[in-house]
This record gives structure tokens, sequence and C-alpha cells, in this order.
């Protein structure tokens, strides 16, 4: 199958998508989004398949989050869609049978930490950098952050992270269990198979068990109501003067 925004290699049944938009920092736009749904249909069908690596082109970011020029094209009206849409494709990485690994090599904002949070772990590199910044932007989380990064790391520190909007390092992620192991650069994607193939070991179908048992963990009603909320913010003015100024490389005046 070929992409134009997606890179991809299967080699001993692993499957490695890279995410390859490195001149915008891998950002999520509409492309991306509906070919990581179908990199993942191909996933879930093929039967040589039985792991798959989700990183980002390039030496900077995993991914820097959705792509903001494109919420400009986007109705007042249509931010909860927008979310729905993002939260459908991350649901199924999240449901995936087989282990999704994210390998985060750089920026995971926004979307991006979304992204890596909805895989079933993380490895990052030392230069990784995490982040909920969607409150510069006058937006909240939309695509699970809400609800997946208070479970992984805990109510207070999520609270900060997205109230603040600050990035924190890869260390720093580790310790909060964000991610389970800090790599050089160079070792990020063979650490990643090294722990992949000892998961490969084990039976398939225990594992498709375990993803399966640990997912119900979750609230989904958290997921629906963070929908509504982000269509709500979605139409407000702050949202229209936080796009505007990133886009025009300026500080936002926010008026509430
Ligand atoms: N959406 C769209 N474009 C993005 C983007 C995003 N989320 N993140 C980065 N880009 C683009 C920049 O606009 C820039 O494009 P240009 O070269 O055409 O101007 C390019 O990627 C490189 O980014 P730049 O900002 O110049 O790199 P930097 O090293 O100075 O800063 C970041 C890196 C990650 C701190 C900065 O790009 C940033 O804050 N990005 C937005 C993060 C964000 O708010 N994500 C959540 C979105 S909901």
């Amino acid at each position: 199958m070929n992409y134009s925004t997606l890179k991809t290699e299967a080699t001993d049944h692993i499957f490695i998508i890279t995410i390859n938009r490195p001149d915008k920092l891998n950002a999520l736009n509409k492309t991306v989004l509906a070919e990581l749904d179908k990199a993942f249909e191909q996933v879930y069908k093929d039967e040589n398949t039985r792991a798959v690596i989700i990183t980002g082109a390039g030496e900077k970011a995993f991914v820097a989050g959705a792509d903001i020029s494109e919420f400009t094209e986007v109705k007042d009206n249509e931010g909860e869609r927008l979310a729905r849409k993002g939260q459908d494709i991350f649901f199924k990485i999240e449901n995936c049978p087989k282990p999704v690994i994210a390998a985060v090599n750089g920026f995971a904002l926004g979307g991006g930490c979304e992204l890596a949070m909805a895989c079933h772990f993380r490895l990052a590199s030392t230069n990784a950098k995490f982040g909920q910044p969607e409150v510069n932007l006058g937006l909240i989380p939309g695509y699970g952050g809400t609800q997946r990064l208070t479970m992984l790391v805990g109510k207070g520190k999520a609270m900060e992270l997205m109230m603040t909007g600050n990035m924190i390092g890869a260390e720093e992620a580790k310790n909060l269990g964000l991610v389970n192991y800090v790599e050089s650069p160079e070792n990020l994607i063979p650490k990643t198979k090294e722990i992949i193939n000892q998961i490969l070991t084990k039976s398939p179908l225990a594992i498709s068990k375990v993803i399966e048992a640990v997912n119900f963990y979750f609230n989904k009603d958290g997921f629906n109501e963070e929908a509504k909320l982000f269509g709500e913010a979605f139409s407000s003015d702050d949202k229209k003067e936080g796009t505007a100024a990133f886009l025009e490389k300026r500080k936002p005046a926010f008026k509430g």
C-alpha cells in the first residue's frame, strides 16, 4: 500500500509506521489521519503483521500536534465532529489486538502526545518533549488526551500539564509513567524492537486478551464528554484568536 504522508516498512513481523511530514514537524493533517486509519485496517487484516511501531520522520519531532493550519478551514460548529473522528482512529489503534508501541523521537505535542498515549506503551529518545499545549490556542485536547493523560500520570499532574500547556522532557515523562524507557536517538528503534521481540515469543491470543482486558479499565463516557467540550471550545473567540496568533507567529490576547 502506498501512502503520501506515511512511510511503512515490514520486517520480521514488525510493521513500522513513520509519520512523514518533517517540514511541518509531522503535524496530523486530514491525510495523515485518513492514512493512519487505512494503515491500521491493513494491520488488523495482515496475518504477517504481529506488532506495530509508530514513530516520526526527522530528528526533531514525533508529531507536533494536529495541523493548526487546517483548523481555520473547519466551521465553528464542527469541532465536536472533528474530535470524534480523531478519537475513533485512536480507538482503532488502542484496540488493535496486536501490540502497538510509540517510539517518540522528538516533540510529541497535542495530538502527537495523544497519538503516543493511544499506543499500548511508549519509549522516548533523550530529546523527546511531551505536552498538551491546546490551551495556548484557546482549545482543549480532543483526541482522548484529557482521559489518557489522566490515566497515565494521575489527575494532579495531568491537570497541571493541560492547564499550563508546559512541555516536559523525556526523563520527567519516564518518572511520571508516561514513557517506559528513555533511549539515545540511535537506540530508540532497536530497543523498541528488542521489547517487541520478547512479546512475540508469547501467545498472540493471550497478548490480544491482555490488550482487551486492560482497555476495559477506561470509562468511555469521559471521551464523549471531551469531544463535546472540545466542540464548545472550538466555536469560541479565544480559539479563533489562539490559532490566528500561532499562524501569525505572535502571542494571543485571550478574552475568555
Ligand atoms: N500544525 C501546523 N504546523 C505546525 C505545527 C502544527 N501543530 N507545529 C509545527 N508546525 C509547522 C510550523 O508552522 C513551521 O512551519 P513553517 O516552516 O511553514 O513556518 C514548521 O512546522 C516548523 O515549526 P517551527 O514552529 O518553526 O519550529 P520551532 O522549532 O521553532 O518550534 C514547536 C517547535 C513544536 C515548539 C512549535 O512548532 C509549536 O509550538 N508547534 C505547535 C504545537 C501545538 O500547539 N500543538 C498542538 C496543536 S492542537
